[in-house]
């Protein structure tokens, strides 16, 4: 038997990311569960941002912005991003995160997050009162220490990585399982 509750906004689970904007000098993180692969060719990632905080309207600003994908080991520093505004504090300086300096944009990276993209803000359209933000992504970066061959992204080690989830709903941060499967490869024991 299933339930229904209309039309809701559950889903999960989602990686936690964090999506910093600004320079060097000057940046923002905010704490973004709605992040997504848009199109393989070019490379773009999707973030949802809503309208009321202060990352959104940098976005649109600044036109470029990175995404930081947060580990377990910085659950606290990513909680504080998503219940705090850049229009009141320094999350840089009150988390201690690390800035990096990116490659193509001025937005930094996040040191201490094992996977980051640069990305250039190619569309933004507003739903309702969320913006969709597509940004092509520049560059793409992994901690080598997480590879099992630094020449080949796909080689990553998963529970180095060890990446936050979040679980929409029940409002809740995990860690990830163990692997269960070789994806597009499994499916063929029913050909
Ligand atoms: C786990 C988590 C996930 C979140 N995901 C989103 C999201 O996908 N989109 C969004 O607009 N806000 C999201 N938020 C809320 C923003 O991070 C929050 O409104 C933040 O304070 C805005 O910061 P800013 O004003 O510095 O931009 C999330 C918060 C948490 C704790």
């Amino acid at each position: 038997m299933k339930t229904t509750f209309g039309p809701q906004k559950i889903l999960f689970p989602m990686p936690t990311s964090l999506v910093v904007t600004g320079t060097m000098e000057k940046a923002n993180i905010v704490t973004i569960a709605w992040v997504s692969l848009l199109t393989s060719s070019p490379p773009t990632l999707g973030v949802s941002i809503g309208t009321r905080g202060y990352s959104g309207n940098e976005i649109i600003n600044n036109k470029h912005f990175t995404v930081n994908i947060a580990s377990a080991d910085y659950m606290t520093e990513a909680d504080f991003c998503g219940i705090t505004s850049g229009k009141d504090v320094d999350k840089f300086a009150k988390t201690g995160f690390t800035k990096m300096q990116s490659k193509h944009i001025p937005s930094p990276l996040i040191k201490e997050c094992p996977l980051n993209f640069e990305c250039k803000l190619v569309k933004s359209t507003l739903v309702g009162t969320t913006n969709h933000f597509a940004g092509e992504i520049l560059e793409l970066y992994m901690d080598t220490d997480k590879l099992e061959d630094v020449n080949n992204p796909g080689s990553l080690i998963t529970e180095a990585f060890n990446p936050l989830i979040y679980i929409g709903g029940a409002r809740e941060y995990r860690k990830i399982g163990e692997k269960i499967g070789d994806a597009y490869n499994i499916g063929k024991n029913l050909r």
